[in-house]
């Protein structure tokens, strides 16, 4: 029992430890199938919850939902830049082409009956939740990234991901294969975040 709980504890510190941003522009396909898709969705549930109120919710972006997403960054962009360029616009409908799975995250972070639980506890539980989906992606054997942005608060976004008054787009989870690997970051150490009381 003990050389298991070691196994485990080897195989739990080796995934986290390899787990690095992959930018969706690294990531191609093929992507996870259905089944892997669901157990990034499984490994999301996993997250802790404080009150159980499930305080964030994903939307997957289909193949058939690039085309919008794409529309939604060039007016995200000309509601921030009226005289953006023709290229920056394509640039910006580009990035819906990116990584073959990609979902928003978004965060309600108050609007409900459980005004005990604050906004910082509901981004922390999503915060777990995007964690468990990209360890599980790397278990899987993809790469993965988080991305976010100034279109994430733009009305077209908004609109687009019907988002209600009280949520908020926190990032895009995007999961593919590593075109490009690059390496590993250096990471800080304990004693650069832990002190003693
Ligand atoms: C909420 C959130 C949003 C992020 N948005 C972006 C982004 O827009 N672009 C980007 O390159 N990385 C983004 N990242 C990823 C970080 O850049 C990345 O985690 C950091 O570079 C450290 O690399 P690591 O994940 O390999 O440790 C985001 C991370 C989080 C948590």
């Amino acid at each position: 029992m003990t050389a298991d709980r070691t196994d485990v504890a080897e195989f739990a510190c080796e995934l986290i430890t390899r787990r690095q941003q992959t930018s969706p522009k690294r990531l191609t396909a093929p992507g996870p199938t259905p089944t892997q898709v669901e157990m990034l969705w499984k490994a999301a549930a996993q997250a802790p919850d404080h009150g159980l109120i499930l305080p964030w919710r994903f939307v997957q972006v289909s193949d058939g939902g690039r085309g919008a997403l794409g529309e939604a960054f060039v007016q995200a962009l000309c509601e921030r830049d009226p005289q953006a360029s023709a290229e920056q616009r394509a640039e910006a409908r580009d990035k819906a082409a990116r990584a073959p799975f990609l979902a928003l995250a978004i965060a309600r972070l108050g609007g409900d009956d459980h005004p005990e639980i604050p906004a910082t506890q509901r981004l922390a539980s999503l915060g777990c939740a995007l964690q468990n989906m990209l360890l599980m992606a790397h278990a899987q054997g993809f790469g993965a990234g988080l991305v976010s942005g100034q279109a994430l608060d733009s009305t077209a976004l908004r609109t687009l991901f019907g988002l209600a008054s009280e949520e908020r787009a926190v990032c895009f989870v995007a999961v593919g294969t590593v075109a490009r690997p690059k390496p590993m970051r250096l990471r800080p150490t304990a004693r650069d975040f832990v002190t003693q009381l």
